[in-house]
């Protein structure tokens, strides 16, 4: 039986927006599955809902205000309520790739700033060793051609990422690099080699940065968490 990972993405998103009550500051995610949410949110905003919301890439920050949520400055407060972002691979230990879509930087400050945590996926994103989906390395441009030598020189093969035939660019003007690093056997040695490269701004390995993952799972959903 084919399954229909539209319809997991959308269950997933519904469980998570249950979480969501008034007055509270909400993290809006980026991607396809985070879509469904925003989706929901604005019609819950419709209902009456008060909420003010920080996205995290422009594509989100679009959509929102064209569903009338409330979008506020993410410096204008200390801390974040709830946070709903997919994620494109993700462990039952709670380790994730994030960045697919190019939005990790942002993703990373917000999920960082919040309180309560939540993934959701479809089931086609979860592994048991984080790695066949490579890890999106956003890099200042100056330094793009230093990082890719320097993620070789710790056993990667990156590969600037384009998108129709030219340099992607982020939200912040920078580049990514797509890195392959195999299956990643250590993440937190990985993240911490990645992190320490001059020019990388932030990477798609998320640790520590959900608090609970809610899976569509055929006609259900499934919880991970701590
Ligand atoms: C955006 O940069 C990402 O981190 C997304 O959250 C991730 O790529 C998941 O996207 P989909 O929900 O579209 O698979």
């Amino acid at each position: 039986k084919r399954v229909d990972l539209e319809k997991e993405k959308l269950l997933a998103a519904r469980e998570a927006v249950k979480l969501i009550e008034n007055n509270m500051i909400v993290g809006l995610g980026t991607g396809s599955t985070a879509y469904y949410t925003i989706l929901e949110i604005g019609q819950r905003v419709k209902e009456g809902l008060k909420i003010k919301a920080i996205a995290t890439s422009r594509q989100t920050e679009e959509l929102a205000a064209s569903l009338k949520i409330d979008l506020i400055d993410i410096n204008s407060m200390d801390a974040i309520d709830v946070t709903i972002d997919g994620a494109d691979e993700f462990t039952s230990d709670l380790l994730m790739i994030k960045g697919g879509g190019g939005a990790l930087f942002r993703e990373k400050i917000v999920l960082s700033l919040t309180t309560k945590k939540i993934i959701i996926a479809d089931s086609s994103k979860k592994v048991e060793k984080l790695g066949k989906f490579k890890v999106p390395v956003e890099t200042v441009p100056f330094s793009s051609r230093y990082v890719l030598s320097q993620i070789a020189s710790i056993g990667g093969n990156g590969e600037i990422r384009k998108k129709e035939g030219k340099v992607f660019v982020t939200d912040q003007g920078n580049c990514i690099v797509d890195a392959d690093f195999g299956l990643i056997h250590d993440p937190e040695s990985l993240a911490k080699n990645l992190n320490q490269i001059e020019g990388v701004l932030a990477h798609g390995l998320f640790i520590g940065l959900a608090d609970k993952i809610i899976m569509g799972n055929g006609d259900d959903t499934a919880v991970f968490e701590m």
